[in-house]
């Protein structure tokens, strides 16, 4: 009783002084005068999976959403039919070919093994124009002077009949005959969303032929054209028939110009924040919903025409345009080495494989996933990759079994993990391999195996006050236990992209990390990416998970204040940490919640106000400080610069900061949070800086080397 109401005095203190518990200015000591730990060259990477339509309506730049008709069994989503004149008659049907009782003529209409499902369109009487229209993924982007690569297989047949095998009966109801007379022009466009302005058109001539054949034109955009997602594709025709269509598709121009490629600026924002690894496949998008729904790496290989997409994990299908192929581009794009997540036999609905014989399958696919990316050309998975156009390999340091197998509560992950480890360590014996359990989250469900696992994954997703209270978690960590990735953390506030005050808690969770990186070798912020389109009529909101790093719809892209924060964190990283000390930190008290009074918690914790930590660079001499200021108040802070020797009296500095704590960035609005860049002088020795409300601060001081 008595120590609950000592707590109370305190904390009313702490109000006395305004979320400031102790008045002196708070001293950082940094000491140079023994090295520091080496700071992990790959702290700081990406995290990536297909949610919030990362991909597919994302970075991969397919603009065509449905592209082989699979999204809905019964409907051609995104697809609609367009008929200018009402006397025309006309209508559009999918045709699916992949039921053992489809008819041979309906089965013929499969190009591939993938590509089972094509739309038809019936014109039964012409009239103005009559085509199929794509909505895109919320909306079809048009910009000036572009130009669009349109590809698609298209049959057209009319009078066909297929030959009926010996003794076999015509049918009872034969569908009418329309004449064969598809053959001809095709006009493909991309217009407006409601037909009255074409934004870039062009013809092929459809040849007469009942066989798929592929066709490609570009369609280029006039110099005078207004930016605008309001549009939508179109492929039309002025005849009667039948015409069939597959495998749709519309690139504007990519990353590199490279077919099947990615959209430029998102490729440059993550460039801009210097990753150091891409970890993929997820997250959720890894395990599936179902044990059969993990995610296919081998049949997003090769040519478009043999990917037949998969159910994904978020509640939308992946078109796997953007296959492991892709991935390991990607890394290559943006500098950055794969940390490769296999898939371990656990999937979303609880189901697992127990390890043992039942379990092997699954570890032969994980070994034959790393010799696609790791194997020369005389293996063969190495070749079939070398056959995909990338004959180098790709470098791989670690594989992760699983993620979060901590949901698997009967404990199997213990012997999976087991198995798949004694596995890859046999074949490959540089590789590291990540448990995705973690003794500090999960102790009664952690590996206990033979052997320690080398590396745990830690996930964390907090409100700011969370990451205050839990910045210096890691300064406590046993030294000589595993190492530790924290595969995805986030500070959770803010929607669709994060708001200022995220981006606080995530800085002060970061100099955490930074200040601890000997220990902690990989972090990655989790989800990258959000298309940030609400419902419209014809499609849903496009996004599933709230507080996300990097925002855009089809035509622009934008970073949250979290965004800008990695940046800053990636960009200035030196290679030893400087150790500091530091004193008189202020604090305030964080709100009670309700699991603090479930677990007797009745005096507000008091959590810090201003977050620290230094790294130099030990080739240039250049020190990191970064500083984090979580208050609305400005904060002066006193740094001693003990034993540097050498310091010039100017340094750069870099401020994110914002009026409130709920500030942030958005499509309209894109750029009201960003780093802004300074001078600042009088650096020495001992120098004394004050720091704006509600802000990071990262100032790169020149010390002797
Ligand atoms: O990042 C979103 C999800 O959060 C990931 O898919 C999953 O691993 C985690 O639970």
């Amino acid at each position: 009783m008595k120590a609950v109401r000592k707590g109370i005095v305190a904390c009313g203190i702490c109000f006395l002084f305004a979320n400031n518990c102790i008045s002196q200015t708070p001293v950082l000591n940094l000491d140079f005068t023994k090295p520091g730990a080496t700071v992990s060259p790959m702290l700081y990477g990406l995290m990536t999976e297909e949610i919030n339509h990362a991909y597919d309506g994302g970075l991969y730049a397919e603009l065509i959403r449905n592209r082989i008709f699979k999204d809905n069994k019964n409907t051609p989503e995104a697809w609609s039919l367009v008929r200018t004149d009402s006397a025309s008659k006309a209508s559009i049907k999918l045709m699916a070919a992949t039921e053992d009782n489809v008819p041979f003529d309906e089965r013929r209409h499969a190009i591939t093994g993938a590509l089972t499902t094509c739309l038809r369109l019936t014109v039964e009487k012409a009239g103005g124009k009559i085509g199929i229209a794509n909505e895109g993924y919320w909306g079809i982007p048009v910009k000036p002077s572009t130009a669009y690569q349109a590809s698609f297989y298209i049959k057209g047949s009319g009078s066909f009949q297929p030959p009926r095998r010996p003794g076999q009966q015509a049918p009872a109801n034969p569908a009418p005959v329309i004449e064969d007379n598809t053959p001809g022009p095709i006009t493909v466009s991309i217009e407006s969303s409601d037909g009255k302005t074409v934004y870039a058109s062009g013809t092929i001539t459809l040849e007469k032929s009942i066989f798929w054949k592929k066709y490609a034109i570009t369609l280029t955009t006039a110099a005078d054209v207004k930016p605008t997602t309001d549009a939508r594709f179109v492929i039309s025709t002025d005849r009667v028939g039948l015409y069939y269509f597959n495998l749709v598709s519309l690139f504007p121009p990519t990353h590199k110009n490279r077919a099947n490629g990615f959209r430029p600026d998102l490729i440059k924002m993550m460039a801009d924040m210097k990753p150091k690894f891409l970890r993929f496949p997820g997250g959720n998008y890894l395990e599936g919903p179902l044990i059969t729904d993990a995610c296919p790496w081998k049949t997003t290989l090769g040519a478009l025409e043999q990917r037949p997409g998969h159910k994904g994990s978020w509640g939308y299908r992946a078109s796997d345009g953007l296959g492991l192929l892709e991935f390991l581009l990607w890394c290559e794009d943006i500098g950055a080495e794969p940390v490769l997540a296999v898939y371990a036999g656990y999937s979303l609905n609880g189901d697992h494989i127990d390890a043992g014989p039942l379990l092997q399958p699954y570890v032969d696919d994980a070994l034959d996933e790393i010799e696609y990316v790791t194997g020369d050309a005389n293996t063969y998975w190495g070749a079939k990759r070398a056959a995909d156009g990338h004959p180098a390999p790709f470098k791989l340091t670690y594989v992760e079994v699983g993620n979060e197998d901590w949901f698997d509560r009967t404990n199997s992950y213990d012997g999976r993990f087991k198995q798949f480890r004694a596995a890859i360590e046999k074949k490959y014996p540089s590789l590291h391999v990540i448990s995705t359990i973690a003794d500090a989250q999960y102790p009664n469900l952690k590996v206990t195996g033979d052997k320690k696992p080398e590396v745990l994954d830690e996930h964390y997703y907090r409100d700011s006050w969370a990451m205050w209270e839990n910045a210096s978690q890691y300064d406590k960590y046993d030294r000589n236990g595993p190492k530790i990735f924290v595969g995805e953390w986030a500070t959770r506030e803010g929607a669709p992209t994060t708001n200022l005050n995220a981006a606080l808690g995530d800085a002060a969770w970061m100099t955490g990390m930074e200040r601890n990186s000997d220990l902690i070798i990989m972090s990655c912020y989790a989800p990258l990416f959000v298309n940030v389109n609400t419902a419209t009529a014809t499609a849903p909101k496009a996004w599933q998970w709230d507080s996300d790093l990097i925002g855009y719809n089809a035509l622009n892209s934008y970073g949250s204040p979290s965004y800008y924060v990695q940046q800053l964190f990636g960009n200035y990283l030196g290679d030893k940490i400087v150790p500091v000390t530091a004193e008189n930190i202020p604090t305030q008290p964080r709100p009670l919640s309700r699991r603090d009074s479930a677990n007797g918690i009745t005096t507000a914790p008091l959590v810090p106000t201003v977050f620290y930590s230094a790294t130099k660079d030990e080739k240039t001499g250049a020190v990191y400080l970064k500083l984090v200021n979580t208050t609305g108040k400005k904060q002066p802070v006193n740094v001693n610069l003990n034993g540097v020797g050498q310091v010039l009296p100017a340094a750069t500095q870099f401020v994110i900061k914002g009026e409130k704590p709920e500030d942030t960035n958005s499509i309209t609005d894109p750029e009201k949070i960003i780093p802004v860049k300074s001078v600042v002088k009088g650096i020495a020795a001992k120098f004394k800086r004050t720091l704006d409300p509600y802000s990071v601060t990262v100032i790169e001081l020149q010390t002797g080397k």
